[in-house]
């Protein structure tokens, strides 16, 4: 079974073409993230627009790519929830169209679900049930998935996701958007007890995160450090602000992990790319005894082929969108 996979829930454009769920005959991205670094940020009209003008050539090229024909594309998935409305607006509106025109089902998929998916591709063993940690720009949360279209939040933040707050404060030091990529590669040379930074605890929700508390101590230390002339240690401290947000994630998973005793630990997500991250979790899950598993670097971001692999997962569960299908700024997993 063939599926047309469309994405663009935020600053990346992606078509791929993906078989029986598994396996990808073609991934095409088109980044808008050079254009959102002038402005520190995502400005959501600008990434409606860009999805408008990449969205039908990336498709074409997604199918030649795969070398398949429109005619044997049997079904089209589509990312409807949660994300930028007017970004996820574009790929539901251009997705249905296409399931109109090929008379084709259409398939809605919740982002979260498809970075979850991710993991499938990378791992053709992994099976439900399993814990999966879900970090990226606009999602934190540890997710019980107890099937392929069965799972609840397990533990969630209070405030800002994992990966905003590391695009947040690598804006403030200058080190450029999307802040993760290059916060993780300043961090290999630093000391990551360099500076001494908070962890949150959520008073009777030992699941849950908040991240607001690290990012304003990080914002502060670096403005002290300019109204007294200062130099900071900026590899000192992008490892120390890593360890804190590791030290975050890693114990409240492996807790969640221990809970639900399925042996299985799954990330997904742009910041499952993170580097500390991974090393924190491969100790944590050696000495626990949980089998972790990491998606390859290239699915950790937003990508069509894990929209795909879910919606493969979706159309065998029997969920399909209707002619009026929507699509969600925010919506439950
Ligand atoms: O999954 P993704 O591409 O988009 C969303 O669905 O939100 O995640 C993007 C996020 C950005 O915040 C980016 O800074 C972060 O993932 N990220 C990283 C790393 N690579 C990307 N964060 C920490 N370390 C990384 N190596």
């Amino acid at each position: 079974m063939n599926i047309l996979a469309i994405e663009s829930s935020c600053d990346e454009t992606a078509v791929a073409v993906v078989r029986d769920g598994r396996t990808v005959l073609s991934d095409a991205i088109a980044s808008q993230a050079d254009m959102h670094a002038t402005y520190g940020g995502v400005v959501p009209e600008i990434a409606s627009r860009k999805h408008v003008e990449a969205i039908a050539a990336l498709t074409d090229r997604a199918l030649e790519e795969a070398g398949v024909s429109k005619g044997e594309i049997d079904a089209v998935a589509v990312t409807y929830a949660p994300g930028l409305i007017g970004a996820v607006l574009v790929g539901v509106s251009f997705a249905k169209s296409v399931a109109y025109a090929l008379k084709k089902p259409l398939i809605p998929v919740h982002h979260v679900r498809g970075h979850i998916a991710a993991n499938y591709i990378t791992h053709p063993d992994l099976e439900p049930p399993f814990v999966c940690l879900c970090v990226s720009g606009g999602n934190t949360m540890i997710v019980d998935v107890r099937d392929y279209t069965d799972m609840s939040i397990l533990g969630s933040t209070r405030d800002d996701a994992a990966g905003e707050c590391f695009d947040k404060v690598a804006r403030v030091l200058g080190i450029g958007y999307p802040g993760g990529g290059p916060m993780d590669r300043l961090a290999q040379g630093g000391d990551d007890k360099r500076y001494e930074l908070p962890r949150a605890h959520v008073h009777d929700a030992p699941l849950d995160m908040s991240f607001s508390g690290l990012k304003t101590a990080v914002l502060n230390l670096a403005h002290n450090a300019q109204q007294k002339g200062e130099v900071l240690d900026l590899p000192g401290l992008a490892a120390s602000f890593g360890a804190a947000v590791s030290d975050t994630l890693v114990p409240r998973t492996m807790e969640a992990a221990r809970q639900m005793g399925y042996g299985k630990v799954a990330v997904a997500g742009g910041v499952a790319a993170n580097s500390r991250l991974r090393g924190d979790l491969e100790r944590a899950c050696q000495k626990s005894g949980d089998k972790l598993y990491l998606p390859a670097l290239s699915l950790c971001g937003d990508n069509g082929a894990m929209i795909g692999c879910q919606g493969y997962y979706e159309y065998l569960a029997g969920n399909r969108g209707a002619a009026d299908l929507n699509a969600y700024a925010t919506r439950d997993i």
